[in-house]
């Protein structure tokens, strides 16, 4: 839509003269609030529906349903669709592995796919509705069965390929799932990571289970239960070629995601089908004014919900080509990434600020033998980006030449809700701003009563009206969906961010105001690391707080006190840490454990991390008054001076 991607917002950067709000993008977004149904109908007509809706929003707080009556298909969107056009033999995904093995796939190759696979899920007695869990790391067959659970209206929960055997459990019996899908291994540095004995371990605490598909990736043997466990190849032997789309509500659920929260229980992120379809397919075009002949490529993993929106639905939904890496970005060394951008002609390039970061950490030199030609677009995602790594980005994989939109979005919100929006108009960028929200989503700032900010103060970021991308519900917990999102601002949805909105009214997000971090762009909340801690035989207690990492975001830091018959070392420490990645998985690593006599707490029981963030920080811990024992602060902080104890996990 703009030609002059590139040089426009190139030269008015970061201080351009043209002055917010930009015509078209006003024009939109004004529009789109005053009448939200009208809007986003629009919208929806850019999609093909079975059956056309009956009410846009059906609206009864908390709970938005949209596309009331309509009947829609997301397989059917992203394949079906294209095949019966001449991007039929256009690609949809370039795949490429860690061990180098290439594997291109046309949106007919997907479409055979998605229906045998779709067949063989049939056959092991999936129907519309019923739960599909899938671990798998970012093989082809990860998208083809996620959209082969969606063409026959299952409900799939991917779960993060670096998981624990106890988390994989943990959201399996959540779900009830009675099939879950794997691989004999996944590539990760060079080894191999045994996929299917972690499912072993985690289907012993999972007795829903019945089937277990298992990918052939790495050629490992692997123990395979009788009438259990089947490889995939053997199944696609007997599929059926043909599976129909099912014709699904628009308000049926299409997935249950995973993310942590304020307690230890992580939440099943309900999105629905239609509203979620029309949200991204939009969201998508503004965002990365994507393209015919556009090479996309989001660096994020499919487990977590950039790569189910980001990756698979909206992209595919405008039948782009995708670049999909299954490996680590550094190995065998660290250029690996700028070698695929320039063996595939990456042309939209999406990752987080932490692997920005990572490579900024690596010196530019290393860079420079490298073709950024084919790139137009950039994007970040996941924490807020600081303005060096933006400006590091910007020249020297940008080469001052492509925009950068820096979008602000949780799984919860299904897609991006802040963003600059390119592919209605360039804007001028300012380094570490989101910018502005895209239209149909009216976000504000607020302080603790609700009351909406001036420029330049700092508060909470508020959405006040629901938008199609907005979550159905957390499963199986409607008062968790109401007490996380709804009750702190009636009416309006809570996302547990700082923000501040300048004089030009682009929005700065500055980082989670709960108990939640954000470590390597991955959220876990402080609950879910210490009820892993208290698990531990030798651990009595445990709070958790972080630190600034000047790669990953957050650092975490663990304080423990022991149980009487545990005496402290570095080994004991090193054991904490490696029950963590145990019990969740390797991003639940701590970067420090300290051993404290006693927690701070304030008189009513509650531990009072402030405290300890302050003191790991070196800093005054401020406020005392709730405190129920002071002793609790010294030995804080002893435990902190024993630096010499200090274990670096990683
Ligand atoms: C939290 C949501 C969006 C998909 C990946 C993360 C933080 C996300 C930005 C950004 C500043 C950001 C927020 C948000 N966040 N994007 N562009 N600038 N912060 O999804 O795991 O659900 O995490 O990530 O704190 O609440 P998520």
């Amino acid at each position: 839509m703009i030609d002059d991607r590139g040089s426009d917002s190139a030269s008015s950067l970061p201080t351009g003269a043209r002055m917010w709000p930009s015509k078209r993008y006003a024009e939109i977004h004004q529009r789109s609030l005053q009448d939200p149904e009208r809007f986003w109908a629009e919208e929806a007509r850019k999609l093909d529906w079975y059956k056309t809706w009956d009410r846009v929003l059906d609206w009864d707080p908390p709970y938005a349903r949209w596309f009331v009556g309509g009947r829609i298909n997301a397989c059917y969107q992203c394949v079906d669709r294209h095949v019966q056009t001449w991007r039929k033999s256009k690609v949809a995904i370039y795949w490429e592995g860690e061990t180098g093995e290439t594997r291109v796939l046309s949106y007919s190759t997907l479409f055979r796919e998605v229906n045998r696979f779709a067949s063989i899920l049939q056959k092991l007695g999936i129907k519309k509705g019923d739960r599909v869990a899938i671990y798998l790391s970012m093989v082809p067959e990860l998208p083809i069965f996620m959209l082969a659970c969606a063409r026959i209206g299952a409900v799939h929960t991917v779960i993060f390929s670096g998981f624990s055997a106890h988390a994989i459990a943990d959201r399996v019996n959540d779900i009830q799932a009675r099939v879950l899908i794997t691989a004999d291994g996944a590539y990760r540095r060079g080894k191999i990571l045994a996929l299917k004995e972690i499912v072993d371990e985690a289907v012993k605490l999972s007795p829903s289970v019945e089937k277990i598909v298992v990918v052939r990736r790495t050629g490992e043997k692997v123990p395979m239960k009788e009438g259990r466990d089947f490889y995939l190849s053997s199944l696609l032997d007997d599929a059926d070629r043909m599976v129909k789309p099912e014709p699904m509500e628009s308000t049926h659920p299409l997935y249950i995601l995973y993310t942590s929260g304020t307690t230890g229980k992580p939440k099943g992120v309900v999105h629905g089908t239609g509203g979620y379809l029309v949200f991204n397919h939009s969201a998508y075009k503004w965002v990365f004014d994507i393209r015919e002949e556009s090479v996309y490529w989001c660096t994020a993993d499919v487990g977590w919900v950039t790569g189910h929106s980001s990756i698979v639905y909206a992209p595919l939904s405008h039948g782009a080509a995708i670049v999909l890496y299954d490996g680590a970005p550094d190995y065998p060394t660290v250029e690996r990434w700028w070698d695929i951008v320039e063996k595939y002609g990456v042309s939209i390039f999406y990752t987080s600020p932490t692997a920005i970061r990572m490579f900024m950490r690596h010196g530019e030199e290393r860079l420079l033998k490298h073709d950024f030609s084919s790139l137009e677009l950039l994007g970040s995602v996941g924490e807020p980006i600081n303005p060096e790594a933006w400006y590091w980005y910007y020249k020297n994989i940008g080469k001052e030449r492509c925009p950068i939109v820096d979008t602000w979005w949780q799984t919860e919100t299904g897609g991006t809700m802040l963003s600059p929006t390119p592919g209605i108009e360039s804007i001028p960028l300012k380094p570490g701003s989101a910018a502005f929200p895209l239209p149909g989503v009216d976000a504000a700032v607020v302080d603790a009563e609700g009351n909406e900010l001036l420029p330049g103060q700092t508060g909470l970021l508020i959405i006040r009206k629901p938008w199609p991308g907005m979550l159905l519900d957390i499963y199986g917990d409607p008062q968790r969906y109401k007490d996380s999102y709804w009750s702190r601002f009636p009416g309006s949805y809570y996302t547990g961010d700082f923000a501040m909105r300048d004089e030009d009214g682009y929005f700065w997000l500055l980082g989670r105001a709960d108990e939640v971090l954000k470590v390597a762009g991955h959220r876990i909340g402080t609950a879910e690391l210490e009820d892993a801690a208290v698990s531990h035989p030798a651990v009595a207690e445990a709070a958790v707080a972080s630190k600034p990492d000047e790669v990953k975001g957050d650092s975490i830091v663990l304080f423990v006190t022991l149980k009487d018959d545990a005496s402290p070392s570095s080994d004991l420490k090193q054991e904490i840490g490696k029950h963590l990645r145990n019990v969740i998985g390797p991003i639940a690593t701590p970067d420090e454990v300290h051993f404290v006599d006693s927690l701070p707490k304030t008189r009513s029981g509650k531990i009072m991390r402030r405290v300890l963030k302050a003191l790991a920080l070196g800093q005054s811990p401020g406020d005392l008054t709730t405190l129920e024992d002071e002793a609790s602060v010294e030995d804080a902080k002893k435990g902190l001076r024993n630096n010499e104890e200090d274990v670096r996990h990683r």
